[in-house]
């Protein structure tokens, strides 16, 4: 057993102002037109939700689902689809909504198969982008915070399924149980 620690990293109320920063800049970047939002299921579901809200202009939303990491902490390195669109994405304008940009494996695969259903434009907002951890070369048009090499849980990001319901985005650290 081990010992879960939680240290606030970025406050609700800097996560809610830069959410309606990057909101403003992708209105500004598509005036006059439609946006659709996909969500990577499950982790980017409370940033789309926050996001789609701050955006002003007619907007559409869908999800998919992909894994790349287990239960814990470690990725195994393969993506896999596990919940594809609803609807056809030719001609939209599409962005792609991340919780975190860690290796880019994930993106890297999910901007792969999107391309090929030939969207309008593609692009892609991560609340999180951990640079340290890149493993492909993929980067985001928008992003909220850069933070450095920690897991991260809160705000819709994961450990072992718990802890998406923080408001704050938190560094856990792992102890060994003390006895
Ligand atoms: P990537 O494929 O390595 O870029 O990882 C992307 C996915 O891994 C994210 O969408 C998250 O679900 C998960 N992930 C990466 N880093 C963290 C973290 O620090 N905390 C929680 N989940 C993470
Ligand atoms: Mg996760």
């Amino acid at each position: 057993m081990e010992q879960e620690i939680l240290k606030v990293l970025i406050r609700h109320a800097a996560i809610e102002r830069r959410v309606r920063a990057v909101a403003r800049h992708i209105t500004g970047d598509f005036k006059g037109q439609r946006v659709h939002l996909i969500g990577v299921l499950k982790g980017a579901c409370i940033f789309l939700s926050d996001l789609v809200r701050e955006i002003n202009l007619e907007t559409s939303i869908d999800f998919i689902a992909v894994s790349s990491y287990g239960r814990g902490k470690d990725s195994s390195g393969q993506v896999r689809l596990l919940k594809d669109l609803d609807s056809n994405i030719q001609g939209l304008n599409v962005i792609l909504v991340e919780d975190i940009l860690d290796t880019g494996l994930t993106l890297n695969y999910l901007l792969r198969v999107l391309k090929q259903r030939k969207p309008k434009s593609l692009r892609v907002a991560a609340l999180l982008d951990k640079p340290a951890r890149r493993l492909k070369t993929v980067k985001a048009d928008y992003v909220g915070f850069k933070i450095p090499n920690d897991f991260v849980v809160g705000y819709g990001l994961d450990y072992a399924e718990r802890y998406r319901n923080l408001k704050d985005v938190c560094v856990l650290s792992l102890l060994p149980e003390q006895s």
